[in-house]
């Protein structure tokens, strides 16, 4: 059996860039102690370097895993929002900060450039991530989105776009405490600027404008290990144009396999094979709002997802998401449901072909019909609109149907994190309800 690839173009994102900073002399009892326990800590530990910037901030502190005296929960309480730093973090003199206006359509398309050349990169810098425009519209608006936290850098002469961050508003639920958080996402530096310390710069003015908002939490996920993730996540790969995969390196030609062997391995029946398997329209809302926040509050970290996130996030959209369920052909209720957003990456330097069309498992509730069948109609609707491949993270109760439906491990991880909020032990994969996109 071909092994679906090795090159996990989804989030295996190899930047890190700690550069090392001299430390400042302190030489308190204290601080050697401190000192002592870091080195013993690197030495036996060389995920655990030093972190000149997250070490600053309100988050899971490598050092802290193991005392079990700290309780779940906010880190640091809020400060009056009058204490809330009123300006902008100071850039490098030739740099300033641009508030983006997605209806801009010139802006977008200097985001989207951005980002199509400069953002997440396997490993061996085969794919890049290609979010569309309309995706980035869609990503970066939901219900009651703020355009401030649309935050791009550009250089004062030439007024380029050079570096951007985000957030979005949403409310996520730890265990049984439900917390208004902002979801940061699309932090990208420019190639040409990166190991400058720019990002951290980023991460400051983005975390003083969701504080702005009276909200102190955040989630995000990247490639890299930072202190500290509440879970690490694969992606799993299934193949839906075997032959287009292996030209583009994505995977490989298994031992002892044909190309005509391995493409009869991924064939799909021709149509969705579950009777009532529908698009998800307007007028199912509620009852998929329903069956969403039944089937989440099984997770430890879940949204809290109302109708109006459900109408906004899963209602399809053309090549940004897509929403199927099943409709009961007898009672008509809405039994099952699930759904993939769109996320091409280029393939570079391939003289065939320009990019990869993947769909991305989103949020899946199976309640009549089994998860695995319900997948399989996904597969089927993928390779009917030509995607070349569907991801899926090991999140949720996805591990019972990867396998059988003939994914492949990826040899990426996405790591989850919270800031400003902690959860003592971290959480499994199958513990999470949260896709970030
Ligand atoms: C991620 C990126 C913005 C980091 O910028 P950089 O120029 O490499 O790094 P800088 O010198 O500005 O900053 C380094 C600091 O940022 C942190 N950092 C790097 N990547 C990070 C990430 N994805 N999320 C949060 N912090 C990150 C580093 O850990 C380091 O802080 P530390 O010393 O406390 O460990 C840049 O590499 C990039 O655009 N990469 C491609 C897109 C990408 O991977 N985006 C992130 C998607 S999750």
């Amino acid at each position: 059996m071909a092994a679906p690839n090795n090159n996990d173009a989804a989030g295996g994102a190899s930047a890190s860039g700690t550069t090392s900073e001299p430390a400042q002399e302190d030489t308190s009892i204290e601080a050697l102690a401190r000192r002592v326990q870091e080195h013993m800590t690197l030495a036996s530990n060389p995920t655990a370097r030093r972190h000149k910037f997250w070490e600053t901030q309100p988050v899971g502190q490598f050092r802290d895993a193991a005392d079990h005296s700290l309780a779940d929960g906010a880190i640091e309480p809020p400060t009056p929002l009058s204490e809330v730093r009123a300006d902008p973090y100071p850039l490098p003199a030739a740099f300033e900060w641009y508030t983006c206006d997605l209806d801009d359509d010139a802006l977008l398309t200097d985001l989207y450039a951005l980002l199509a050349h400069n953002y997440v990169e396997d490993d061996e810098n085969m794919f890049r991530f290609n979010y569309s425009p309309a995706f980035l519209r869609w990503a970066l608006r939901p219900p009651s989105f703020f355009r401030a936290w649309h935050i791009g850098v550009r250089a004062k002469e030439s007024k380029k776009l050079v570096a951007f961050i985000s957030g979005v508003p949403a409310r996520i639920r730890a265990r049984d405490d439900v917390v208004r958080m902002a979801e940061i996402n699309f932090l990208c530096v420019h190639k040409k600027l990166r190991s400058k310390r720019l990002a951290p710069v980023l991460i400051r003015e983005v975390t003083r404008r969701v504080h702005q908002e009276n909200i102190w939490q955040a989630a995000y996920t990247a490639g890299v290990v930072l202190p500290t993730p509440i879970t690490t996540c694969r992606y799993w790969h299934r193949s839906l144009n075997p032959k287009k995969l292996i030209d583009v390196g994505f995977s490989r030609l298994g031992p002892r396999m044909t190309m005509s062997r391995t493409v009869r391995l991924y064939k799909l029946p021709d149509a969705p094979l579950t009777p009532g398997f529908r698009q998800m329209e307007l007028r199912d809302v509620a009852a998929v709002t329903r069956l969403l926040r039944a089937y989440l509050a099984k997770f430890v970290v879940a949204p809290d997802f109302d109708e109006m996130d459900v109408e906004h996030w899963l209602l399809p959209r053309e090549d940004v998401v897509d929403s199927y369920l099943v409709e009961s052909p007898e009672t008509h209720e809405v039994t099952d449901f699930c759904s993939f957003y769109t996320l091409p990456s280029s393939v570079l330097n391939n003289a065939n072909y320009a990019t990869l069309k993947a769909a991305y498992s989103y949020y899946n509730v199976a309640t009549k019909t089994p998860l695995q069948q319900l997948m399989n109609d996904a597969l089927i609707v993928a390779k009917q609109k030509n995607y070349d491949v569907f991801n899926a993270l090991d999140v949720m109760e996805n591990e019972s149907f990867l396998k059988e439906l003939k994914f492949g491990p990826g040899d990426g991880q996405l790591h989850y994190y919270l800031y400003n909020y902690r959860i003592r032990n971290g959480i499994k994969p199958s513990e999470l309800g949260l896709v970030l996109l």
